[in-house]
């Protein structure tokens, strides 16, 4: 008789934005008149930027012709468009990260998953609360945890609490923990990291031989000079730091996937035998066998990323989902919500009024004025007591909103 693999049984109901979806669907399904604005997950509305889709289009017509016809790419990603990154994503911010350090996929959510493919199973893993769940659900999945408890915490896992105390992020752990997930800017909370507080991420990692995952997704909403992009501005990190990065969010490809990840070739981890192992070959072995490449015709869209009317277009639309995370803090904060984020991220994270618990204010949101967010306690039990508001959406479904709730909710 086949069996399963049990730790999926120890995955709390649904992975978050699918139970969102089921509630609104439910919602919808009974009340057909109701006009519902989804701030949820934070999914894309703008269309692809026109450098993007120009260079699909001839890339579709390469695949029309004998001659320029391509059937399996490298594993790894084309490499004009891994130039492209390290040159312009990394380089040109003083990052020492080659081309062939960086690793073409086709999404960030993916290989923060795929990525515990090449460490232990007994690894301390460490996780901020809240976090973005797949971080958690992963590991659960692959057996790095316990059951989890009432509150939805997982045996075996470190929390780090990040609150507005802290400023949302993580007070550097007392432990040793093997692997620890960082998100900056931050999903959920719209938080960022000071170059000071990644410094002392990297400290510690070097001291204690750790392994920091840090998903920059969101790094194109930064706007504030001072703030780093990427891990690599940091002294150190390319001895303990893999990074995440997306076209989802900068380029809207969130439905054409497309994404990357960098493993320095100075990363090690220990084996069995207690001998250092280089992470980038055991990364690109696991590539090699189980992945076969983005489409070219995906690729040389994400390249136009780097072309500059690319650059001019990408930025338009980051500006323009920057402008509704704007409009989303100051609207709300006029109504007397106590609003973090929104400033160099496209998360607005509010506290719930009237005490409420963050599924509370959702389903009153949702059957009083229509409007879909994401509740706090579905990223993790500090959570509780917080939304989560996204900035991806048209202009006027965000004004709309925002009028529908500080008409209800001003305290
Ligand atoms: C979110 O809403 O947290 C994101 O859309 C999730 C993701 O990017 O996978």
């Amino acid at each position: 008789m086949a069996t399963i693999n049990d730790n999926y049984l120890k995955l709390k109901a649904g992975y978050l934005f699918p139970e969102i979806g089921r509630r609104v669907n439910a919602f919808a399904e009974s009340n057909p008149e109701a006009q519902i604005i989804r701030l949820g997950i934070g999914d894309v509305t703008e269309p692809l930027p026109q450098a993007c889709r120009t260079a699909m289009i001839k890339a579709v017509e390469e695949m029309g012709d004998r001659h320029t016809f391509r059937g399996y790419g490298p594993e790894q990603g084309y490499v004009w468009l891994r130039e492209k990154i390290a040159t312009h994503d990394f380089q040109s911010r003083g990052c020492e990260i080659d081309a062939s350090e960086v690793f073409i996929s086709d999404g960030s959510k993916c290989d923060c998953g795929n990525i515990l493919d090449i460490f232990g199973s007994d690894n301390s893993i460490a996780v901020t609360d809240p976090v973005y769940p797949v971080y958690v659900d992963t590991n659960v999945m692959a057996g790095h945890t316990g059951d989890a408890n009432e509150v939805g915490e997982y045996g075996g896992l470190v929390y780090l609490p990040v609150t507005a105390e802290n400023s949302f992020t993580a007070e550097i752990p007392t432990q040793k923990v093997d692997l620890i997930y960082l998100c900056f800017p931050n999903n959920p909370t719209g938080a960022i990291a000071s170059k000071a507080h990644l410094q002392a991420w990297v400290d510690y990692a070097k001291t204690n031989g750790s392994i920091i995952f840090f998903d920059a997704a969101y790094e194109a909403f930064i706007s504030d000079p001072d703030i780093p992009h990427s891990i690599y501005e940091i002294d150190g990190a390319r001895e303990c730091a893999i990074e995440f990065r997306s076209f989802s969010k900068n380029a809207g490809f969130t439905g054409t996937r497309c994404a990357f990840t960098v493993v320095p070739k100075t990363l090690t981890a220990k084996a069995a035998d207690g001998s250092d192992v280089d992470l980038w070959k055991l990364w690109n072995r696991r590539q090699s066998t189980k992945f076969n490449g983005v489409s070219y015709i995906v690729q040389r869209g994400a390249e136009a990323v780097y072309s500059d009317e690319g650059q001019a277009q990408t930025q338009a639309l980051v500006s323009f989902y920057m402008e509704n995370a704007r409009i989303i803090r100051e609207q709300l904060s006029a109504a007397g919500l106590e609003v973090y984020g929104g400033v160099n991220a496209p998360y607005v994270w509010v506290k719930t009024p009237h005490a409420l618990t963050s599924w509370e204010f959702f389903d009153k949101l949702l059957h009083t004025v229509n409007v879909v967010g994401t509740p706090g306690s579905g990223f993790g039990a500090a959570g509780e007591g917080y939304f989560r508001i996204s900035a991806f959406n048209s202009r006027e479904n965000v004004e709309e909103a925002m009028a529908r709730i500080t008409d209800k909710f001003s305290i």
